[in-house]
């Protein structure tokens, strides 16, 4: 019943003008949901990955290393992805007005019980409405090899995370806890579209 009462809408969009026919494209929500899945999903194998081969101290050599980098491969197209922390290891984490805001927001709704999955507003900047868009990320059982109690971590981790990133802040965290958040901004693009 509801396929049949779809059916005259369908029919009729073949005979929009092209404007709106146009190749459809995604919603900027939906661009930040993807960018976001996949930037969570490439750092968290490679953190296995290397978790398995190589244990947490070789595991944080390499995740200082290319974090950074995947963020900025999954930047594209109006799309600006990264990992932000009001308690950050890489400056580079740092939050941005917008993000201390919200990530407070969460923070205080996780204390109540009541996290969301995602938390999405649209801004204008300069005129134009950007979506700016929070995935919240949680401490798991295996983030604690590198976020949790300094005094269990292997000698030769916290030298190396002394000297990559001085008075680190990434650390005493407890499973459950928030520890950041992917943050995507959506911007449009010149041509008014995103395909590569
Ligand atoms: C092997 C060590 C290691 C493990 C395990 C680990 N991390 Fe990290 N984490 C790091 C390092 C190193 C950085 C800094 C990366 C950089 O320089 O960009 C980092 C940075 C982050 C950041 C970005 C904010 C910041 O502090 O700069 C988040 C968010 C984060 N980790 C979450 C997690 C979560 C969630 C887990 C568990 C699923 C986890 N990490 C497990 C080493 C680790």
């Amino acid at each position: 019943m509801r396929t049949r009462a779809l059916l005259p809408l369908a029919a009729l969009s073949l005979f929009l003008p092209p404007l709106a026919a146009e190749s459809p494209e995604p919603a900027p929500i939906e661009r930040a949901r993807f960018a976001a899945a996949e930037l969570t999903t490439e750092l968290g194998a490679r953190l296995k990955r290397e978790l398995e081969a190589g244990g947490p101290v070789a595991a944080a050599r390499v995740c200082s290393g290319v974090a950074q980098l995947m963020a900025a491969a999954h930047s594209r197209d109006g799309v600006t992805v990264r990992r932000v922390s009001e308690r950050f290891r890489n400056p580079a984490d740092l939050p941005d007005a917008w993000e201390s805001a919200r990530l407070a927001e969460l923070r205080a709704a996780l204390e109540r019980g009541e996290l969301p999955d995602e938390l999405a507003e649209t801004v204008i900047e300069e005129g134009t409405p950007v979506l700016r868009y929070l995935k919240p990320i949680r401490v798991g059982e295996l983030c604690l090899s590198c976020h949790g109690d300094p005094e269990s971590f292997p000698e030769e981790l916290r030298r190396f995370l002394a000297e990559r990133y001085g008075a680190d802040r990434a650390v005493g965290y407890r499973v459950g806890d928030l520890r950041g958040a992917v943050s995507v901004t959506v911007r449009p693009t010149p041509a008014g579209g995103s395909a590569p």
